[in-house]
Protein backbone atom coordinates (compact mmCIF):
# COMPACT_ATOMS: atom_id res chain seq x y z
CA UNK A 1 0.00 0.00 0.00
CA UNK A 2 3.02 2.51 0.74
CA UNK A 3 5.01 1.71 -1.63
CA UNK A 4 3.20 -0.19 -4.39
CA UNK A 5 1.40 1.38 -6.81
CA UNK A 6 -1.30 -1.54 -7.77
CA UNK A 7 -3.83 -0.61 -5.12
CA UNK A 8 -4.02 2.79 -6.43
CA UNK A 9 -3.93 2.14 -10.06
CA UNK A 10 -6.89 -0.51 -9.39
CA UNK A 11 -9.12 1.66 -7.67
CA UNK A 12 -9.17 4.89 -9.86
CA UNK A 13 -9.19 1.98 -13.35
CA UNK A 14 -12.07 0.98 -11.52
CA UNK A 15 -13.60 4.08 -11.51
CA UNK A 16 -12.78 5.22 -14.62
CA UNK A 17 -15.01 2.09 -15.43
CA UNK A 18 -18.05 3.08 -13.39
CA UNK A 19 -18.10 6.23 -14.34
CA UNK A 20 -18.48 5.22 -18.21
CA UNK A 21 -20.92 2.58 -17.07
CA UNK A 22 -22.94 5.37 -14.83
CA UNK A 23 -22.83 7.40 -18.33
CA UNK A 24 -23.78 4.19 -20.31
CA UNK A 25 -26.77 4.40 -17.94
CA UNK A 26 -27.75 7.77 -18.05
CA UNK A 27 -28.07 7.43 -21.56
CA UNK A 28 -30.18 4.21 -21.66
CA UNK A 29 -32.79 6.33 -19.47
CA UNK A 30 -32.11 3.83 -16.57
CA UNK A 31 -32.09 6.76 -13.65
CA UNK A 32 -32.23 4.27 -10.52
CA UNK A 33 -29.02 2.21 -11.78
CA UNK A 34 -27.43 5.18 -12.71
CA UNK A 35 -28.12 6.03 -8.44
CA UNK A 36 -26.89 3.01 -7.74
CA UNK A 37 -23.33 3.19 -9.79
CA UNK A 38 -23.02 6.41 -9.22
CA UNK A 39 -22.69 6.01 -5.38
CA UNK A 40 -20.45 2.99 -5.82
CA UNK A 41 -17.92 5.70 -7.66
CA UNK A 42 -18.58 7.76 -5.16
CA UNK A 43 -17.15 4.91 -2.66
CA UNK A 44 -14.06 4.42 -5.05
CA UNK A 45 -13.30 8.26 -4.34
CA UNK A 46 -12.61 7.63 -1.70
CA UNK A 47 -9.93 4.65 -2.07
CA UNK A 48 -8.66 6.35 -4.90
CA UNK A 49 -7.68 9.17 -2.11
CA UNK A 50 -6.64 7.58 1.01
CA UNK A 51 -4.29 4.72 -1.49
CA UNK A 52 -3.13 8.32 -3.33
CA UNK A 53 -2.51 9.57 0.11
CA UNK A 54 -0.32 6.61 1.58
CA UNK A 55 1.73 6.71 -1.23
CA UNK A 56 2.08 10.63 -0.87
CA UNK A 57 3.01 10.77 2.63
CA UNK A 58 5.99 7.97 2.58
CA UNK A 59 7.52 9.00 -0.95
CA UNK A 60 6.85 13.48 -1.57
CA UNK A 61 9.95 13.70 0.11
CA UNK A 62 11.23 12.80 -3.44
CA UNK A 63 9.92 15.74 -5.27
CA UNK A 64 7.04 17.19 -3.16
CA UNK A 65 6.41 19.51 -5.80
CA UNK A 66 5.80 17.59 -8.36
CA UNK A 67 4.01 14.89 -5.66
CA UNK A 68 1.44 17.90 -4.52
CA UNK A 69 0.69 19.24 -7.69
CA UNK A 70 -0.37 15.14 -8.82
CA UNK A 71 -2.05 14.65 -5.67
CA UNK A 72 -4.48 18.04 -6.60
CA UNK A 73 -5.09 16.77 -10.57
CA UNK A 74 -5.89 13.54 -8.92
CA UNK A 75 -8.78 15.46 -7.34
CA UNK A 76 -9.21 17.74 -9.79
CA UNK A 77 -10.35 14.14 -12.16
CA UNK A 78 -12.46 13.10 -9.40
CA UNK A 79 -14.01 16.53 -8.92
CA UNK A 80 -15.01 16.40 -12.94
CA UNK A 81 -16.33 12.97 -12.56
CA UNK A 82 -18.84 14.06 -10.07
CA UNK A 83 -19.82 17.17 -11.81
CA UNK A 84 -20.65 15.91 -14.94
CA UNK A 85 -22.74 13.26 -13.63
CA UNK A 86 -24.20 15.08 -11.33
CA UNK A 87 -25.10 17.85 -13.86
CA UNK A 88 -26.08 15.06 -16.28
CA UNK A 89 -28.85 14.68 -13.75
CA UNK A 90 -29.84 17.96 -13.77
CA UNK A 91 -30.57 17.99 -17.88
CA UNK A 92 -26.87 20.90 -17.78
CA UNK A 93 -24.09 20.92 -19.94
CA UNK A 94 -21.57 18.71 -19.25
CA UNK A 95 -18.98 20.33 -22.63
CA UNK A 96 -17.38 22.25 -20.74
CA UNK A 97 -16.67 19.63 -17.88
CA UNK A 98 -16.16 16.86 -20.22
CA UNK A 99 -12.82 18.94 -21.65
CA UNK A 100 -11.56 19.79 -17.97
CA UNK A 101 -11.78 15.96 -17.50
CA UNK A 102 -10.26 14.90 -20.25
CA UNK A 103 -6.92 17.40 -19.65
CA UNK A 104 -6.83 16.31 -15.94
CA UNK A 105 -6.83 13.06 -16.95
CA UNK A 106 -4.13 13.54 -19.32
CA UNK A 107 -2.00 15.37 -16.94
CA UNK A 108 -2.36 13.15 -13.82
CA UNK A 109 -1.63 9.69 -16.69
CA UNK A 110 1.60 11.73 -17.80
CA UNK A 111 2.68 12.91 -13.76
CA UNK A 112 1.88 9.47 -12.53
CA UNK A 113 3.50 7.01 -14.86
CA UNK A 114 6.89 9.94 -14.68
CA UNK A 115 6.80 10.13 -11.21
CA UNK A 116 9.44 7.40 -9.72
CA UNK A 117 7.25 5.01 -8.33
CA UNK A 118 5.51 1.60 -10.05
CA UNK A 119 5.32 1.83 -14.07
CA UNK A 120 7.90 4.70 -15.51
CA UNK A 121 7.21 4.56 -19.04
CA UNK A 122 7.86 7.76 -18.89
CA UNK A 123 11.11 7.95 -16.86
C1 LIG B 1 -8.72 9.59 -10.73
C2 LIG B 1 -7.70 10.12 -10.12
C3 LIG B 1 -6.27 9.60 -10.23
C4 LIG B 1 -5.65 8.97 -11.28
C5 LIG B 1 -6.19 8.61 -12.66
C6 LIG B 1 -4.28 8.68 -10.84
C7 LIG B 1 -3.32 8.05 -11.61
C8 LIG B 1 -2.07 7.64 -11.16
C9 LIG B 1 -1.07 6.94 -11.95
C10 LIG B 1 -1.21 6.56 -13.42
C11 LIG B 1 -0.01 6.70 -11.14
C12 LIG B 1 1.30 5.98 -11.51
C13 LIG B 1 1.24 4.53 -11.10
C14 LIG B 1 2.54 3.82 -11.40
O1 LIG B 1 3.49 4.45 -11.90
O2 LIG B 1 2.61 2.60 -11.14
C15 LIG B 1 -0.31 7.29 -9.85
C16 LIG B 1 0.55 7.30 -8.78
C17 LIG B 1 0.40 8.11 -7.66
N1 LIG B 1 -0.74 8.83 -7.32
FE1 LIG B 1 -2.44 8.94 -8.39
N2 LIG B 1 -4.12 9.14 -9.54
C18 LIG B 1 -5.30 9.72 -9.14
C19 LIG B 1 -5.56 10.32 -7.92
C20 LIG B 1 -4.61 10.56 -6.94
C21 LIG B 1 -4.83 11.31 -5.73
C22 LIG B 1 -6.16 11.96 -5.34
C23 LIG B 1 -3.63 11.34 -5.06
C24 LIG B 1 -3.26 12.01 -3.75
C25 LIG B 1 -4.07 12.09 -2.72
C26 LIG B 1 -2.68 10.59 -5.83
C27 LIG B 1 -1.35 10.36 -5.47
C28 LIG B 1 -0.48 9.52 -6.15
C29 LIG B 1 0.89 9.24 -5.72
C30 LIG B 1 1.59 9.83 -4.49
C31 LIG B 1 1.43 8.35 -6.67
C32 LIG B 1 2.85 7.75 -6.70
C33 LIG B 1 3.69 8.55 -7.70
C34 LIG B 1 4.93 7.80 -8.14
O3 LIG B 1 4.85 7.01 -9.11
O4 LIG B 1 6.00 8.01 -7.56
N3 LIG B 1 -3.30 10.13 -6.97
N4 LIG B 1 -1.57 7.83 -9.86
Amino acid sequence: MFDRTDAHITTWAIAIILFFVALGLHRAGNAKAMKIVHMILRLFYILIIVTGALLFWKHQGIDPALYGVKGLVGIWVIAMFEIILVRLNKGKSTKVASILLVIALLIVLYLGFKLPLGINFLA
